[in-house]
């Protein structure tokens, strides 16, 4: 019986030393040690040796048992280092490896042009307003004095939602102006930049979605003076010191009197080029005293309080300043362009 157990220890500490994995390990620990396994069938010969020799062969069989037990818990961890081992080395990351590269965007060019002026009129203490796009034809139209039938109200010019053209995409950011003046405290100084739509085909110079910048004054003793002075500064402060202005009269239904902002064309000086398209002369804005009719539709008493407007087109001075040709470039968004700025 020493014997059985001697060859069984030989066997089995040499097979669990040598066990490929872990589950070879489990199979092993069954095969020796299980309720079936080769140590218990020693152990049932037990029976067979007289009553002295059993307590020593008791004791060497417990011995194996912790022995082979021994045996398996260091070659599991013998197992579990190897494997350990063979996942860091497959998840390893060369760190030496050269990063992918990262492609930062940035702010489209028309939109630093837009930064540009709302950071001059808020320097100047007017404050930002934000409105409707999809407006009323009262607020787009007839509290701007635009009566029924005039032409900017026609379905080929604009894009009304209902049948009996009450609610359409606004045409203009005008409609402002009354928002403001029906909703602030006087007096008022805000400017509001957005999206306008009308019923054009697109060209170089036409889309049927562009954005203006809406300005508007409402105090005491404001006049045409303040007007020029307010938009001369501005005009320094974008096109430089120095920039010649001139202020055309022209006609608008909610302002009286009514006028165009030219620049003398930074290019030529004036002679005339194609950047000026040989005027000498580029068209910047329409401004105007706001009509009495429009302050007293908004409750305001155009005896007491005056005041001014002014509207723009963002893609034109964007298109100027960033010399840009063709105005449908400025909403395709082809990286090749857009990089450029
Ligand atoms: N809303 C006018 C347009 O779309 C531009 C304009 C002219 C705005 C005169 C004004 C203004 O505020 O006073 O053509």
């Amino acid at each position: 019986m020493k014997e059985l157990m001697q060859k069984l220890r030989d066997a089995s500490l040499q097979a669990v030393s040598q066990a490929p994995s872990m589950e070879m390990l489990e199979e092993m620990r069954v095969k020796y040690l299980g309720k079936k396994g080769e140590l218990t069938a020693v152990l049932r010969q037990m029976g067979k040796l007289s009553a002295e020799e059993r307590p020593a062969m008791g004791q060497l069989a417990n011995q194996l048992r912790g022995d082979i037990e021994a045996a398996i818990e260091l070659r599991r961890a013998e197992l579990s280092a190897a494997l350990m081992e063979a996942k860091l080395e497959a998840e390893a990351v060369d760190v030496t490896m050269p990063a992918k590269e990262l492609r930062q965007g940035h702010k489209h060019p028309m939109y630093n042009v837009l930064d540009q002026i709302k950071d001059i009129f808020i320097g100047m203490g007017f404050e930002i307003q934000d409105g409707p796009e999809v407006e009323r034809a009262e607020y787009n139209f007839d509290k701007l004095n635009i009566d029924e039938g005039h032409p900017s109200r026609d379905w080929t010019d604009t894009f009304y939602f209902t049948e009996d053209s009450q609610i359409l995409l606004r045409t203009q950011t005008s409609g402002m102006q009354i928002h403001a003046m029906e909703t602030r405290e006087l007096p008022i100084r805000i400017v509001a930049p957005g999206r306008v739509y009308r019923k054009d085909e697109v060209d170089a110079t036409h889309s049927p979605m562009f954005h203006q910048i809406e300005g508007l004054v409402v105090d005491k003793g404001v006049t045409m003076a303040d007007l020029k002075a307010t938009l001369n500064l501005v005009v320094e402060q974008l096109y430089g010191k120095g920039t010649v202005t001139r202020f055309r009269p022209h006609h608008f239904p909610f302002t009286e009197p009514s006028c165009e902002l030219d620049i003398q064309c930074h290019k030529c000086g004036g002679k005339g080029c194609p950047t000026c398209k040989g005027q000498g002369w580029i068209e910047v804005l329409g401004a105007g005293m706001v009509h009495p009719k429009v302050l007293s539709g908004c409750g305001i008493d155009p005896d007491v309080y005056s005041g001014w407007a002014f509207g723009m087109g963002l893609e034109r001075l964007a298109m100027g300043e960033y010399k840009i040709t063709d105005l449908r470039l400025i909403f395709e968004n082809d990286e090749r362009f857009l990089q450029q700025f």
